[in-house]
């Protein structure tokens, strides 16, 4: 097998074997009896990289406040017109992300829809422009300039489904080096299938929402998703998601 074929071969497996290790599976049973024990010592976030070589140093130091020189340009690059899971067969565009590459703020969603997925942005549709709302109205922010949005997934799941386990953690490189290359003061996970993925763990968001986490170094706050919300437009939902902005804009210092 060419030596290319064989790394990406052995690239995805080991992204595969740490998502699951991540998703709390400790060993893996084999027909042949006998029980590989996956390696501990990496817990928490799904570590992953693009390019071996490039990144080896990741291996040892995952914070990634101190990180290369990487942009976001070498990323989007670096992911290419990608075939790396299923969703590539039924997307029409690869929804990189959008926004400040230098902004302070990050937003993390969960995955593409048919508008996103039809104009090639993240957020553009119903849920788009409630998340819009709270950042330019409830934040005083500029959503273009302020913040960066992206998801953990960038190319639309089949009729909206949830993002499965393989896609998630085909495409976790890529979220990883994105937040790299910006390096914000904080994050912001949109709901559960986001604040689970950086957290690497399964998170009950509902309980958990409104507390300051950390993504490798950088402070996360873990808030609903907008289109949860305009699901269950409760008074009491949108006074938490305020509240856990407010606490962001606290962090950020404006
Ligand atoms: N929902 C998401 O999580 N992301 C988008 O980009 C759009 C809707």
């Amino acid at each position: 097998m060419p030596i290319r074929k064989r790394s990406i071969l052995l690239r995805d497996l080991r992204n595969y074997l740490t998502f699951l290790k991540d998703y709390g599976f400790s060993e893996i049973p084999s027909e042949s009896g006998v029980t590989l024990e996956l390696p501990s010592g990496t817990k928490g976030l799904p570590y992953s990289s693009i390019d071996t070589d490039k990144t080896s140093h990741m291996k040892t130091n995952k914070n990634i406040t101190a990180k290369p020189n990487i942009s976001i340009e070498n990323v989007r690059e670096e992911l290419g017109d990608c075939t790396r899971c299923n969703l590539h067969k039924d997307r029409k565009t690869i929804v990189f992300g959008s926004g400040n590459p230098h902004a302070d703020l990050v937003f993390v969603g969960e995955g593409p829809g048919a508008d996103e997925d039809e104009q090639g942005f993240p957020f553009v549709g119903r849920a788009g422009r409630k998340l819009t709302e709270i950042i330019e109205k409830g934040m005083n922010l500029r959503r273009e300039e302020d913040t960066y949005i992206c998801n953990i997934v960038k190319c639309r799941p089949p009729n909206n489904r949830d993002p499965k386990p393989d896609e998630i953690a085909a495409c976790n490189p890529f979220l990883i080096r994105q937040l790299q290359a910006i390096r914000p003061k904080a994050i912001v996970a949109l709901g559960k299938p986001a604040a689970s993925t950086l957290l690497g763990r399964t998170v009950p968001i509902m309980k958990e929402r409104g507390n300051w986490y950390e993504y490798e170094g950088i402070p996360l706050m873990l808030t609903l998703h907008p289109a949860y919300l305009l699901r269950a437009y409760t008074i009491e939902n949108r006074r938490n998601v305020m509240n856990d902005m407010n606490k962001v804009l606290t962090k950020l210092k404006r």
